[in-house]
């Protein structure tokens, strides 16, 4: 597989926040039903804050876009301060205009015996919306892509994953005095390739090891985002201080 690896640095995360939210509303004003895909996390808040500030100030409509979320924890109740879900509807669907008809994330409240069959759904709402044309993506520092771990295979499609104890702990200081949830459900390494376009944003020196690894690293599954380097149309986005492990590709 060919793979064209564009490499974008910004002096600060927000600069490039600002660039890949103007560059989002210029598309989804060429095609109103834009579907995109979505990450949650710290990454991707100042984008949505732009994106929110472009469709208040200056009309970027985006009523019409579909979206569908990387990942949700499990089990977790949707107005739960720490879903996804409700981070999504107040960071970016409500305040941005989105059509609540058109957003899609997994489902933190799916019973245990039905999460496999919600999880065909989920893939079955994406092919059906004809794919995902631009995926947005963070990166974990341990090079998770949504929650797909080290150890993730490369066919694995949305499902059930359990969270490696890094992401729990990372995760702890925002959920206390409640407890991690031990799983999560996550679109798979395979439905992240299958989007015709991925935007990895990655800010901050605490990711400059993932970003080296997944760029220079071995490709494998020790590091999921490495598999980034099978897909042709990857644009990294960083930030100074999220290149300084890099060396070939700086
Ligand atoms: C989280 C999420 C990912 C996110 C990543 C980085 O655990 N499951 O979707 O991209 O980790 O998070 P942050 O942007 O807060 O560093």
């Amino acid at each position: 597989m060919t793979s064209a690896v564009q490499i974008e640095v910004y002096a600060t995360s927000a600069a490039a926040s600002l660039t890949c939210a103007a560059e989002a509303a210029a598309r989804a004003a060429a095609e109103p039903e834009l579907v995109l895909g979505l990450p949650t996390g710290s990454t991707p808040r100042q984008l949505y804050a732009e994106m929110v500030r472009l469709h208040r100030a200056e009309g970027a409509d985006w009523s019409r876009v579909r979206v569908f979320n990387l990942d949700e924890y499990w089990p977790i109740d949707p107005g739960s301060v720490h879903s996804f879900a409700r981070f999504m509807r107040e960071q970016l669907l409500e305040p941005g205009g989105f059509d609540p008809a058109r957003t899609f994330l997994p489902s933190g409240t799916v019973e245990r015996g039905a999460v496999d069959r919600h999880c065909a759904e989920y893939e079955a709402a994406i092919a059906a919306a004809g794919g995902i044309r631009i995926q947005l993506l963070g990166i974990g520092v341990n090079g998770h892509l949504g929650f797909n771990e080290p150890g993730s295979s490369w066919s694995t499609r949305t499902r059930l994953v359990e969270l490696a104890e890094v992401t729990r702990r990372r995760a702890a200081p925002s959920f206390f005095p409640d407890p991690v949830p031990t799983h999560g459900i996550s679109m798979g390494l395979a439905t992240v390739l299958d989007a015709e376009e991925i935007w990895v944003l990655a800010f901050g020196a605490e990711k400059a090891e993932a970003v080296a690894a997944a760029l220079e690293g071995p490709v494998g599954v020790a590091c999921p985002a490495s598999v980034l380097r099978a897909h042709p149309r990857v644009r990294w986005v960083l930030d100074e201080a999220a290149t300084a492990r890099l060396t070939r590709s700086r």
